[in-house]
């Protein structure tokens, strides 16, 4: 995600690197290209021409090859393959390999229509391909470790910030970032682009991490670059933010990370000068910028903390079989992640309204809680995919259900499509990635085919999904180049051929011919 305030937006350079005849995607994709699918949506056909595209793997063309076959539905055709490789045929602005050591391969992704890398975005942008990575050797897996080595160096050198600049080896100049901010820690402008502390990026991190090891079982590339000193800057910087308010005597501590910025927005800078909210302990980590790049309203985001824990536990396996590995890392990882699982249980699990138990959004642990979910992922909708907890579980499908409807001050009704929103653009502005999570989440066909339905409904015929879409108004929407959201509905129907694969031989057409 990205903070529309104070950020200058800049047209992308990718005709510089890919020969001047190729158009900036961000222009490509405000145009409906043609060939149009054949179905009531009429879906532009939105890959860039193949001398355009930024990365080329035959794992992910085959895929896409086989699953079209499988689709019988020529609408959801298109906008699978339209979005599946959308990610590699338009964010890898560069790939390279490290000035001190050839070995250690380098990835920039970029988030789409900025020329940073959000350790978030490019964990989740990268995160569908697993579906095809078999082994190590193709040039899909070194994508992936290349993602992973840029992640560990940033997560080294600035682990409180959230987007960076490219790598020195790419040659590419930093990005002009507009924004007036007052941060601590102090970081390089030469590395860090934006620097809002979200906890779900070391989330990202290691989830990406943990899918690589489980795609491919090669541990050994761990053990070899700077995994493990990213991992501990990590766990240290997780521990700063552990830290309560007040000390054992009331004595007011200062948070390790503090952040102010010149903005029209209110959920662009944090209150108290910077210093956020007060906290108690919990167990739980402060995530005081959302996935959504906005400020929480109580620092313990409960999704944030899920992601945390389930994946420092499913990459302490990988901890455990480094040569090197400083001292009693593995054990560190796994106590961490179990004292999280301990304060969401405590703190994170509230009644709500109607008296039944629910996950809240985000807690202080003196009580405050916040009753909401937000489209953006990690999100409560999302524990079950997060591999937090089961579907089945008592509380998730409490909460699910105050998520998908009324009570839950973002969610987004209408003729069009039904989904939780995020205060990141506006009330009535109904988020596709959560009809997509939502499905992701459903053993219920007809819960699924609904969601499917209205996500494709959504794309306004540019066959791309948008950040938001007004559910009254599918022709009001924002953001025309948004990878992750496109990478996530192609994990999407992976996930369906896998595991529903009878679904994908449904009909998704409209009962009536909706509005042109
Ligand atoms: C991808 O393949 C096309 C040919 O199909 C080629 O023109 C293009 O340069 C390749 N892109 C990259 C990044 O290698
Ligand atoms: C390369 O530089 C990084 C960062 O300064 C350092 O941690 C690493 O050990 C170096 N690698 C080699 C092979 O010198
Ligand atoms: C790795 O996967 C590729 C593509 O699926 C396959 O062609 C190759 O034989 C595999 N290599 C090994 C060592 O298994
Ligand atoms: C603050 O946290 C401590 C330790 O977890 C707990 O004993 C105390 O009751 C909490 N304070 C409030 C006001 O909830
Ligand atoms: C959830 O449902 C599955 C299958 O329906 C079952 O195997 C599993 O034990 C259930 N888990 C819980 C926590 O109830």
């Amino acid at each position: 995600m990205w903070s529309s305030n104070a950020i200058v937006l800049a047209p992308l350079l990718i005709g510089r690197v890919l020969g001047q005849s190729c158009p900036g995607y961000s222009s490509y994709s405000q145009v409906r290209n043609p060939p149009l699918s054949t179905g009531a949506y009429k879906l532009a056909y939105q890959r860039p021409a193949p001398e355009c595209r930024t990365f080329n793997s035959s794992l992910v063309e085959d895929a896409i090859a086989q699953v079209k076959e499988d689709i019988y539905d020529v609408d959801l055709s298109r906008l699978f393959e339209n979005t599946f490789p959308n990610t590699l045929d338009t964010a890898i602005k560069w790939r390279g390999v490290a000035a001190n050591n050839t070995e250690e391969e380098l990835a920039f992704v970029i988030t789409g229509d900025i020329n940073a890398m959000w350790i978030r975005d490019s964990a989740n942008q990268i995160a569908p391909y697993k579906a095809v990575l078999k082994n190590q050797t193709s040039e899909l897996a070194s994508l992936f470790r290349g993602v992973i080595n840029l992640q560990a160096r940033y997560l080294i050198l600035s682990p409180y910030c959230n987007a960076f600049q490219p790598p020195p080896e790419s040659g590419m100049p930093p990005e002009q970032n507009g924004g007036v901010y007052a941060v601590t820690p102090a970081y390089d402008h030469n590395v860090v682009f934006t620097c809002n502390f979200e906890l779900d990026d070391f989330g990202g991190f290691l989830q990406l991490s943990h899918d690589y090891y489980a795609a491919t079982g090669d541990a050994g590339f761990f053990g070899r670059f700077q995994w493990a000193a990213a991992v501990q800057s990590v766990l240290a910087a997780t521990e700063a933010m552990r830290q309560p308010t007040y000390g054992p005597d009331g004595r007011w501590l200062r948070p390790a990370y503090t952040f102010q910025s010149q903005t029209m927005s209110a959920s662009g800078t944090l209150a108290n000068n910077g210093v956020g909210m007060p906290v108690n302990y919990t167990g739980m980590a402060r995530s005081p910028f959302r996935p959504s790049d906005d400020s929480a309203l109580f620092d313990f985001s409960v999704p944030a903390n899920m992601m945390l824990s389930r994946y420092l536990d499913s990459t302490a396996a990988i901890a455990d079989q480094l040569p090197n590995a400083p001292e009693g890392l593995a054990a560190q990882m796994r106590d961490v992640a179990a004292e999280i699982r301990e304060g969401i249980a405590e703190w994170g699990v509230v009644e709500a309204p109607d008296g039944r138990r629910v996950f809240a959004y985000e807690v202080d642990g003196f009580g405050g809680r916040n009753l909401m979910d937000d489209a953006n992922i990690p999100s409560l909708l999302s524990a079950p995919f997060l591999g937090y907890l089961d579907k089945n579980d008592t509380v998730y499908q409490n909460t699910r259900e105050f998520i998908l409807g009324r009570s839950n001050p973002w969610w987004c009704e209408g003729p069009y499509i039904n989904a939780v929103g995020s205060p990141h653009v506006r009330p009535g502005a109904a988020w596709p990635m959560s009809a997509i999570m939502r499905a992701m989440t459903s053993d219920d066909d007809m819960e699924i085919i609904t969601a499917v339905k209205e996500v494709l409904r959504s794309t306004d015929g540019y066959g791309l999904i948008h950040e938001s879409v007004n559910s009254f108004d599918t022709s009001d929407w924002t953001r025309q180049w948004f990878t992750w959201a496109n990478g996530l509905f192609g994990q999407m129907i992976m996930d369906l051929a896998d595991r529903k694969p009878h679904l994908l031989k449904e009909s998704f057409q409209p009962f009536f011919i909706e509005k042109d």
